[in-house]
């Protein structure tokens, strides 16, 4: 038998349908593991995950996102090397971006998201969300039948950043074509189209938010890409505009493909059980915690990972300076030293609050209570606005022998697709 060690998770693709056994299985032999794969030490402890990441001084985010790959540009000597880490830093991938980034920098760039996350413009922003709901719905809901994600997940999850940031509503098509994929019905994107097939997505958001912000600083406005384009460091001193374009277009990459797959477990999840659906149709307060249960079951970051800067112990186990560590929410969040029954939904779970899907401590997740307003306006409107939800068996298989495909890679859990069909409320 193989021991789970030498399993790799980075390549193995028989992990991807369902990688929780793995989980387990990395758990019950210690939740701080040793693995043979890339020299990497995988976290699937609850309590040993949350210690990672409230200690950024032991345990760098410089490889936050891509783990081991590519490998360090420099060979870890010694029980400290925040020198090394230092001198090469800017060489790493995403240095740029405040995901990898340790303090004091990492207040400095987070700090221009606090500006615009504020209380205030996400109650703005969740009107906004209501009346998308029901737009994305309005264009398949006489359908009967929708793929989930091409027709709601994705352009919703997008759109919804998009005002957030205070993108001009005329505007929406527009990234909606270049960033989330189908263009809306009836859309008039004739030029556009041949724009966005030029234009590398990430580049053409980069231009569009350069634009937006030097517009704004050249002629302010009464609007939140003003607020933006306004906005200060703590010291007073004025952001480079490459700077706050960054933090802004960020929020794209961080925040709609991690929603869509959490909306898309949701919705699995519901058309799978009428009984929950009936739960939560009887008491629609149970909408926020059904949310916080499918963060904690489907936890969208499968993998986030810390470099040890300076030798350590973590639940007992010692971990030399320059190891990387793997953190895997969806493994701590079955941890069943902290959730009863950790493989079961359970809408009245007293402690569900208690997850790690948005992460701890100074990087935790600025878009949380975005994500999560997202997932209850959803379900509340299919809900109002859909009967007698359920799986498209002649896409995914009888109730006993489902398939369902999952993206192939290691650092987020989610589904390909998801075909589902259902009657429209009177
Ligand atoms: C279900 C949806 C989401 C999940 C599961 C999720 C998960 C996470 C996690 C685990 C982290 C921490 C990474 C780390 O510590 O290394 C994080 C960071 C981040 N998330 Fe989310 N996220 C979600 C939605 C969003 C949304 C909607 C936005 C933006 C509107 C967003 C923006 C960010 C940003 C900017 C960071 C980096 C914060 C920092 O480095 O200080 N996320 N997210």
């Amino acid at each position: 038998m193989t021991e789970i060690e030498s399993v790799d998770f980075f390549t193995d693709q028989s992990l991807i349908a369902d990688p929780y056994p793995y989980f387990d299985a990395l758990r019950a032999k210690c939740p701080v593991l040793h693995t043979d794969a890339y020299g990497v030490v995988a976290v699937t402890g609850h309590e040993e995950a949350a210690a990672v990441y409230k200690d950024p001084d032991t345990f760098s985010s410089a490889i936050s996102v891509g783990g081991p790959f590519p490998p360090l540009p420099f060979t870890p000597e010694g029980d400290d090397i925040s020198d090394l880490l230092a001198q090469h830093r800017d060489s790493m991938p995403m240095s740029e971006h405040m995901i990898t980034m340790d303090p004091p920098q990492h207040q400095y760039a987070r700090s221009l998201l606090t500006r615009l996350i504020t209380p205030r413009r996400l109650k703005e922003n969740e009107q906004f969300v209501w009346r998308l709901a029901d737009e994305q719905l309005d264009e398949f809901i006489d359908r009967g039948r929708s793929e989930f994600l091409e027709d709601y997940a994705k352009p919703f999850s997008l759109l919804v950043i998009a005002d957030l940031l205070g993108v001009p509503e005329e505007d929406h098509d527009e990234f909606r074509l270049v960033l989330g994929g189908k263009p809306r019905p009836g859309a008039r994107v004739g030029s556009l189209e041949k724009e966005a097939l030029d234009h590398n997505p990430l580049q053409w958001l980069d231009d569009k938010f350069s634009t937006y912000l030097e517009e704004r600083r050249a002629h302010p406005r009464e609007d939140v890409l003003t607020g933006l384009a306004t906005a200060n460091y703590p010291d007073g001193s004025v952001p480079p505009i490459p700077e706050v374009v960054r933090s802004a277009t960020f929020l794209f990459a961080a925040g709609q493909e991690t929603t869509t797959k959490l909306l898309t477990a949701a919705v699995r999840v519901l058309a799978e059980n009428p009984d929950i659906v009936e739960q939560l149709d009887a008491d629609r307060s149970l909408i926020g915690d059904f949310v916080e249960e499918m963060l904690r079951m489907e936890s969208p970051v499968k993998s986030d990972f810390r470099l040890v800067r300076k030798s350590t112990t973590l639940g007992g186990v010692d971990i030399a300076a320059g190891t990387t560590l793997m953190v895997c929410p969806g493994a701590v969040n079955r941890d069943p030293r902290r959730f009863d029954n950790p493989h079961q939904v359970r809408v009245d779970r007293d402690n569900v609050r208690d997850h790690i899907a948005f992460g701890r401590g100074p990087h935790t997740c600025p878009g949380g209570p975005l994500a999560r307003v997202e997932g209850r306006v959803t379900i509340e409107r299919l809900l109002d606005r859909l009967r007698n939800l359920r799986i498209d068996e002649d896409k995914h298989g009888p109730a006993d022998a489902r398939t369902y495909g999952y993206e192939p890679t290691y650092i987020l859990r989610g589904m390909t697709d998801l075909h589902i069909v259902f009657d429209k409320a009177d």
